[in-house]
């Protein structure tokens, strides 16, 4: 065991810890982290010195988030407990005795998994304080209760876009319903009990791989899910660059400039020496129509890293959100400030792979009816395709449109390889906050591979409800 103590006086950490090493000998240790830094500043000091964290210290002050689960071991009734602002793999089982100030919880627990015949005042009011109160907000259970109550589809609550502020007051009219008429509808409102417990969990798990994306990421991307039951993707690894197992990825820039102002050196900047046109223009938006390439100053060049040629190797500005489409369409991409036409959002990211390998990986994706595959086929012959499904930003999550806001164009900077552009996502016009972010992703075809048409059943339909609409993405 080791005492952690804080260095600054103003702000004393006094935290045991375990620590017990590779044979398993317990030593005493002093750790120290700056002024007012958090219990999670904390953990991840004692994770980077591969110290098991006990916090017995900030125990005292632990909230139980949710019950997820009882057994009884050796006579005993213990809760598997979610602890509030913890992660899941700090989920620990308790008796109820550990569980200060939760009888009303651990009451409902036991409710929802045996409910009564009739609703007990005790368990409408536990279930509408947790929905008002709890954190992240579920807009999703709330509007189904204003619909039940209120007795209206929950397109009809949607179509008021209230805000959360709004559906709360709307929703604690429940509790002025005599119970015995709440009972009319104790089927519905339990279902909805049990929904709501179930939402519980997936807001969590979107909640905790919010956190775990934007840890190495910038600006922050945040996942919204008002819709259903789906939690985060599996598998999914958050990467801000190109990675390959296989291909070589290195730069070898051979081509620079040496203006000693790009701006005022249009026609004899990079681009020239690539045989292109200047792409930006004095506030950095494309100027080049789609289909034409762009070519970027790179580390060679003269300029300094503030040239009106540097855009897409800056990275992402644009502040955006993953959320759950209600179209039918699972996780879409839109964002949360206003986008001016033909300015940078964000590029494709992902993992480099043969074209070769590319095609075994969709044969699998299609029969997912999915598909991550982006091919970089600016020059004819398409050697090479970068793959999203498992590694990626949050560009993997932009659907298709047939009436697209994003304009795709390929970018040489550093990496100077003809088949190894990056894919850089452009505005086709102005986009307002909140608008979903989309672009085209140019695959219907009946003729599948080697010109055979695929069968109708095959088909996947387009659900962008454009006027253009082409019926199938591919
Ligand atoms: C790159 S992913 C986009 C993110 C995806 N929606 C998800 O939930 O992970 C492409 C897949 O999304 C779905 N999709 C994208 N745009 C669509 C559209 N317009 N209509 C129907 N499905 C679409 C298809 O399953 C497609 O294979
Ligand atoms: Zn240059
Ligand atoms: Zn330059
Ligand atoms: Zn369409």
């Amino acid at each position: 065991m080791f005492d952690l103590v804080s260095n600054n006086v103003k702000q004393v950490f006094s935290c045991v810890i375990d620590y017990n090493n590779a044979n398993h000998t317990k030593y005493i240790r002093e750790v120290r982290v700056k002024c007012l830094q958090s219990i999670a500043d904390l953990k991840h000091v004692c994770k980077k010195l591969g110290l098991k964290f006990n916090d017995y210290y900030s125990k005292e002050v632990m909230k139980v988030d949710i019950i997820l689960e009882d057994k009884i071991l050796n006579c005993q009734r213990l809760y598997l407990v979610k602890w509030q602002d913890y992660d899941s793999e700090y989920n620990t089982w308790e008796p109820s005795d550990n569980l200060i100030d939760c009888e009303d919880l651990i009451y409902f627990y036991n409710a929802m998994k045996e409910p009564p015949t009739e609703l007990s005042e005790e368990m409408i009011f536990y279930f509408i304080k947790d929905l008002l109160t709890r954190k992240p907000h579920d807009l999703l259970t709330l509007t189904k209760l204003c619909a039940l109550i209120f007795k209206v589809d929950e397109d009809h609550i949607n179509s008021l876009q209230l805000s959360f502020a709004d559906l709360r007051k709307k929703a604690t009219n429940v509790l002025n319903i005599p119970v015995v008429k709440l009972n009319k509808i104790r089927d519905e409102l339990l279902n909805l009990m049990q929904f709501s417990e179930k939402r519980k969990l997936v807001l969590l798990s979107i909640k905790e791989w919010e956190i775990k994306i934007n840890k190495n990421t910038s600006p922050y991307t945040k996942v919204e899910n008002n819709i259903d039951l789906e939690g985060p993707p599996s598998n999914f690894n958050f990467v801000d660059n190109y990675i390959s197992s296989y291909i070589d990825l290195t730069p070898r820039p051979v081509i620079y400039c040496s203006c000693v102002d790009c701006s005022k050196n249009q026609n004899y900047c990079c681009s020239h020496y690539w045989g292109g046109d200047f792409a930006y223009d004095k506030q950095q938006r494309i100027q080049l129509l789609a289909g034409y390439a762009i070519y970027e100053c790179n580390e060679f060049c003269k300029c300094d890293k503030n040239c009106l040629n540097r855009v897409v190797q800056h990275g992402q500005k644009i502040r955006v959100a993953i959320f759950r489409t209600s179209n039918g369409c699972g996780w879409g991409l839109k964002t949360l400030e206003l986008i001016q036409k033909s300015q940078f959002v964000l590029e494709y990211i992902g993992e480099v792979i043969s074209s070769s390998h590319a095609e075994r990986r969709g044969e699998v994706y299609d029969h997912l009816g999915r598909t991550y595959l982006f091919d970089l086929d600016f020059e004819k012959d398409c050697l090479y395709t970068v793959d999203s499904m498992l590694y990626g930003n949050a560009s993997r999550f932009i659907n298709h449109s047939c009436n697209p806001n994003l304009e795709t164009y390929s970018v040489w900077s550093s990496q100077q390889h003809p088949n190894l552009p990056r894919i850089a996502f452009f505005a086709k016009k102005k986009i307002m906050p909140g608008e979903e972010l989309t672009f085209d992703y140019k695959m219907v075809d009946s003729r599948g591979k080697n010109g055979i048409p695929i069968p109708e059943n095959e088909r996947i339909l387009c659900k962008c409800n454009s006027k253009n609409c082409k019926t199938y993405l591919f």
